[in-house]
């Protein structure tokens, strides 16, 4: 008889500042669904719900990873897999990592594999670079494991959980121009200057010992990007104001999401953001361009089994 699982794996904010690359965080309330049921044959078989996804096994990030899954345990049997998405593809907000990531986990449930969750994050990888072109784990690590997590390296897989604040509250803003992660890349220098690295480390060192001290004036002034924001922010109408509001209205960070177009601002939670809300939206409704905000806390658990 086939046996099936349903997991959830959250939406996450990657680079997160200073982290180009190597720090994330997971999003309580957005994410995706996941359930996997074994077939009687070897194929895998896709159904999309709430966005448009590739079809083919080879292409969709979910099967890839799952795939690579599946050669290491040496098992040959097809899945049915259906994947329901509360948000949008290409916002910046980790959907193909929530993707890999929910498939890999929910097989290692489902075949009773018993990896942990670090050792399932490289087959995640092998699914999330058809994404994105290049293997990079800080929206794979922090869905997997939940909560704030630095990379240390992909090649093995290296990772540390961040602790943080617990009152800390994110407002995501998510402007509807679409953006492909490969293609924020290309615009990016292929190499930095010495300066720009050493006020990049000085910031990374900055925002984690704040968010592990919960001192929000520290995390305020080290949440900086030089490698990617004055670039990608090109890309993104009205960043600076959007920016510039959210600090005018009492943001402890804010910066883009991944490759954006979502860009993310950290409160404390007893912050109002009535208004700023409305001033973002007013901004955007007369450059007749789509928002959604999604305002949440930070998902702790990761990608979870749905019993
Ligand atoms: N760190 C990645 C980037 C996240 O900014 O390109 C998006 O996959």
């Amino acid at each position: 008889m086939n046996r099936s699982v349903t997991v959830h794996a959250p939406a996450s904010v990657s680079n997160v500042g200073p982290g180009f690359d190597i720090l994330g965080f997971a999003l309580d309330g957005m994410g995706d669904k996941i359930t996997l049921s074994t077939r009687e044959d070897e194929q895998y078989v896709i159904e999309a719900v709430g966005a448009e996804l590739p079809m083919n096994p080879e292409k969709n990030v979910a099967t890839v990873g799952l795939r690579s899954l599946c050669n290491h345990l040496g098992y040959k049997g097809g899945f049915d897999i259906k994947i329901e998405k509360n948000f949008t593809p290409g916002s910046g907000l980790g959907s193909s990592a929530s993707s890999a990531a929910g498939a890999v986990f929910a097989a290692n449930e489902l075949l009773l594999a018993g990896l942990t969750k670090d050792e399932l994050v490289p087959f995640a990888l092998d699914g999330e670079v058809v994404a994105s072109k290049n293997r990079h784990a800080d929206n794979i690590a922090p869905c997997m494991l939940g909560g704030f997590v630095a990379v240390k390296g992909c090649d093995p897989f290296d990772a540390f959980s961040v602790d943080y604040p617990n009152d800390l509250k994110v407002l995501i803003v998510f402007p509807d121009v679409p953006i492909k992660t490969a293609e924020a890349r290309e615009i990016l220098p292929k190499s930095i200057g010495m300066a720009t690295g050493i006020s990049q480390s000085a910031n990374m060192a900055g925002l984690i010992t704040g968010l592990m001290r919960s001192d929000y004036e520290l995390i305020r002034n080290s949440l900086h990007d030089e490698f990617a924001q004055p670039y990608r922010k090109q890309l993104i109408p009205h960043y600076d104001e959007v920016s510039d509001l959210a600090y005018a209205h009492e943001a402890v960070g804010f910066n883009i999401s991944g490759s954006g177009p979502a860009m993310f601002g950290l409160f404390k939670a007893q912050a109002e953001t009535k208004a700023l809300k409305t001033a973002i939206e007013k901004i955007y409704n007369q450059a007749d361009i789509g928002i959604q905000f999604h305002e949440s806390g930070i998902n702790h658990r990761g990608v979870e089994h749905l019993r």
